[in-house]
């Protein structure tokens, strides 16, 4: 499987959305939507309306990462606002986390299951053969333009020997650059998310072709 790059929009200037999403849109089919509640995480970013204005200016796929509590609550209003693919915390949905699955499924949106760094594979190996992504965070969520945690890369491996799915999209996000990616892709994640390497640079265009 081609090496899915998902910028993430953390890192762009909130002023400048429209222009922001158009920089990276020749290079990339997806585009990755933190949203944060300042309760899950200790950051509040972006909700439903910025995502629903975001769906009207792109074509990109809108690659939802919700880091909220009770995130099934918001499920049908992301699924509406447009996104395409809805990934929730284990960690905050925890014994609703098949009805969450169940609830995304039923928007007709794919389903993406995340872990902080603290949290064991073995704690979602039920999950992992439910969904359609499986984020593997590597850095504590709330923030970008954080370091790598080396530790979490092993990671991949565990949830590859997990998965009975050929098709199973292994995300990696936080710290991501073009060394970090090699890591990353070697072990095999098929889709990494960057934020403040690619909006950071000097060229996106670079940029993005190195983390390929
Ligand atoms: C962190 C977010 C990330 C963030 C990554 O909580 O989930 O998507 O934007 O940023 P970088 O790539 O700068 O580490
Ligand atoms: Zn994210």
């Amino acid at each position: 499987m081609k090496t899915i790059i998902s910028p993430s929009i953390l890192s762009a200037d909130f002023a400048n959305l429209e222009k922001e999403i158009k920089k990276i849109e020749p290079y990339v089919s997806w585009l990755h939507i933190d949203v944060m509640d300042g309760h899950f995480v200790p950051n509040i970013s972006i909700g439903v309306p910025v995502v629903k204005s975001i769906r009207k200016i792109t074509n990109l796929f809108l690659d939802t990462h919700l880091m909220i509590e009770n995130p099934i609550k918001y499920i049908d209003a992301f699924s509406l606002a447009g996104a395409d693919l809805v990934t929730f915390h284990y960690e905050a949905a925890k014994d609703k986390t098949i009805e969450t699955i169940k609830k995304i499924k039923e928007n007709n949106k794919k389903v993406g299951l995340s872990i902080k760094p603290k949290t064991k594979v073995e704690e979602i190996k039920d999950y992992i053969n439910l969904v359609d992504l499986i984020l593997i965070m590597t850095v504590e969520p709330g923030f970008g333009g954080q370091k790598f945690m080396d530790e979490c890369a092993k990671k991949i491996t565990e949830i590859k020997n997990y998965s009975k799915n050929d098709n199973l999209i292994i995300q990696v996000d936080g710290g991501i650059n073009d060394k970090t990616a090699r890591i990353c892709t070697n072990l095999g994640a098929n889709c990494l998310v960057a934020g403040n390497y690619i909006y950071n640079s000097d060229n996106i265009e670079e940029a993005i072709k190195s983390l390929i």
